[in-house]
C-alpha cells in the first residue's frame, strides 16, 4: 500500500477541505504534514459550513483516524477551540485523533513576535495571518522549540518559563507594545488548553503511520497552504515557513519517499492569493472583484479578502513539476459561469522574452500572456461531464494538455454533491 497525498498547487485557499472530505471514504488515515493554525479548510456538510485549521479534515467520518504530524505546529488554545466545535457536532474526537509527540508548540509569546516582526518590516510586509507560524518554526529550526511531547514531561512549566521568558526579552529590545494584561489571561488559558492535550493520544506517529501501512491501510496525506507558499520554491520571502510540497510530507510524517503513491494536486480555474506578494495575473480591476464577490474569496482563517486573477500555466506547471502531481482536481469552476470571456495566462514576457519560468527575482516585471476562452455560461445541474457545456470541456481538455497532467475532477459547487469525477 502507498500513501497518497493531497496538496494545493496555488497560494492555498484551492479547497483542499472539500476534496478531503470527498475522498476521505477511500482512505482510513487522514494525516496533516505542515502548517498550523493558518491554514482554513472550509467544508460544507448538508449545507453546513465547518473551517479546520489543524485538525486534518476526516474527522467528520466516524471510521477515519486522523493524525497531526510531526511537521505541524500546534496552537493549544486554537486546537481546543478546533476541538470543541467539533465535539458540539457529536463527534469523539478524542478517540478518532492522534497527535504527534514531535509537533511544535506554539506560545503565545510566538503570536507576539510575528506580530512584532510584521510591524517592524513596514510596506514589505509578509501579510502573515499573525497566528505565530514563523516564529515557532524558527524555534523548531534554532533548536529551541517545545514539542507536544514536552508537555508530558515533568520539567515543562520550567522550559516553557525559560523560553518564554527569552521572547519577552527579545520583544522588549524591539520595543514593541502589546497588552499585558491580556497577554498573561492568554498565557493561563494556553496552560489549560495544555492540560487537555495530555488527556489525548500523542503518540510517535511516524511509528504508528509504517506499522499501519504495513498492514495494508490506506493513507491520505493533507498539506496546507499552497506550492507556491513554499518556503523553499515559494515566492520568498512572501511565502509560509513550513514545506508546503509533496516533500514536505515524507519529513512531516516520517514517511521514506518509497512509501508515496499518488500526488494529488488541486488548483482553482482561476487564482487567488491571501496577504502580500508578487501575483502576476492579478487583475485589480472589476473582473477581479466580481470573481472575489461571486467566489466568496474571503480568508477562512482572517477573513482578509483574497486578491483575485486568471488562472496562471506558468505558476501551475512549476507547482505540478516540483511535486510530481500524478492528476489534478479543477475547484470552483462555477464561479467562472457568468464570465462571457475566460482567460488563462500561458506565458510571461519577462525583460522581453517570452518565458514559462517563474523568475527567481521578484522585482522583475512579469507581463502575462493571455489566451481567451469563451465562457460557458450557467452549468446544468448534473455531474456528468459529458453533459456539460462544449466551452468548458474546451477549457479543461486545454490545461490537460498544457500541463500533461489529467484533470480527474471537477468542483461545481461547495457540497460534496457538487463534484464531477471523471
Ligand atoms: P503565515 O504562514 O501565517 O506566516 O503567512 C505567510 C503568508 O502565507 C501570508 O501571505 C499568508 O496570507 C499566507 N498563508 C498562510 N496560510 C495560508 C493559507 O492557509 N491559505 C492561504 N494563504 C496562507
Amino acid at each position: 500500500m502507498k500513501v497518497d497525498i493531497l496538496l494545493g498547487l496555488q497560494w492555498g485557499d484551492e479547497g483542499k477541505g472539500k476534496i478531503v472530505d470527498v475522498l476521505a471514504p477511500q482512505y482510513e488515515i487522514v494525516a496533516r504534514f505542515q502548517g498550523g493554525p493558518n491554514a482554513g479548510h472550509t467544508l460544507e456538510i448538508q449545507g453546513k459550513k465547518h473551517v479546520l485549521h489543524t485538525i486534518p479534515s476526516g474527522i467528520f467520518r466516524n471510521n477515519i483516524m486522523n493524525v497531526i504530524g510531526n511537521g505541524v505546529v500546534i496552537d493549544p488554545i486554537s486546537f481546543l477551540e478546533e476541538v470543541r466545535g467539533i465535539e458540539a457536532l457529536g463527534i469523539d474526537i478524542c478517540k478518532n485523533l492522534i497527535l504527534s509527540k514531535r509537533a511544535h508548540l506554539i506560545l503565545p509569546t510566538h503570536r507576539l513576535l510575528d506580530a512584532s516582526s510584521e510591524a517592524s518590516k513596514g510596506k514589505e510586509k509578509i501579510g502573515s495571518t499573525l497566528k505565530g507560524i514563523g516564529p515557532a518554526y524558527m524555534d523548531k529550526t534554532g533548536r529551541n522549540g517545545l514539542r507536544i511531547g514536552d508537555i508530558l514531561e515533568k520539567d515543562f512549566n520550567e522550559r516553557y518559563a525559560s523560553l518564554a521568558g527569552k521572547h519577552l526579552q527579545m520583544l522588549a529590545l524591539a520595543g514593541f507594545e502589546y497588552d499585558k494584561k491580556a497577554f498573561e489571561e492568554n498565557q493561563k488559558k494556553w496552560m489549560e488548553c495544555v492540560a487537555f492535550i495530555r488527556t489525548m493520544q500523542c503518540i510517535d506517529t511516524e511509528y504508528y503511520l509504517n506499522d499501519e501501512l504495513k498492514k495494508g491501510k490506506r493513507i491520505l496525506a493533507e498539506g496546507a497552504q499552497g506550492s507556491l507558499l513554499d518556503i523553499d520554491f515559494g515566492s520568498y520571502p512572501f511565502v509560509t515557513s513550513s514545506s508546503t510540497t509533496c516533500a514536505g510530507a515524507c519529513i512531516g510524517l516520517g514517511l521514506a519517499p518509497s512509501t508515496l503513491g499518488e500526488v494529488e494536486g488541486i488548483f482553482k480555474a482561476y487564482c487567488t492569493r491571501v496577504g502580500s506578494g508578487p501575483f502576476p495575473t492579478e487583475l485589480h480591476d472589476d473582473i477581479g472583484e466580481k470573481m472575489a464577490q461571486i467566489g466568496r474569496e474571503f480568508g477562512s482563517t482572517t477573513g482578509r479578502k483574497r486578491r483575485c486573477g486568471w488562472l496562471d500555466l506558468p505558476a501551475l506547471k512549476r507547482a505540478i513539476m516540483l511535486n510530481g502531481v500524478t492528476r489534478l482536481d479543477m475547484m470552483k469552476a462555477d464561479v467562472l459561469n457568468e464570465f462571457g470571456e475566460v482567460k488563462v495566462c500561458t506565458h510571461y514576457m519577462v525583460d522581453g522574452k517570452e518565458t514559462d519560468q517563474m523568475p527567481y527575482n521578484l522585482h522583475t516585471e512579469i507581463k502575462p500572456v493571455y489566451k481567451s476562452f469563451k465562457g460557458w455560461g450557467k452549468l446544468p445541474e448534473t455531474t456528468s461531464f459529458d453533459k456539460m457545456p462544449a466551452e468548458l470541456k474546451d477549457y479543461i481538455t486545454y490545461i490537460e494538455k498544457a500541463v500533461g497532467v489529467p484533470i480527474k475532477l471537477v468542483s461545481v459547487g461547495p457540497e460534496r454533491s457538487q463534484t464531477m469525477v471523471r
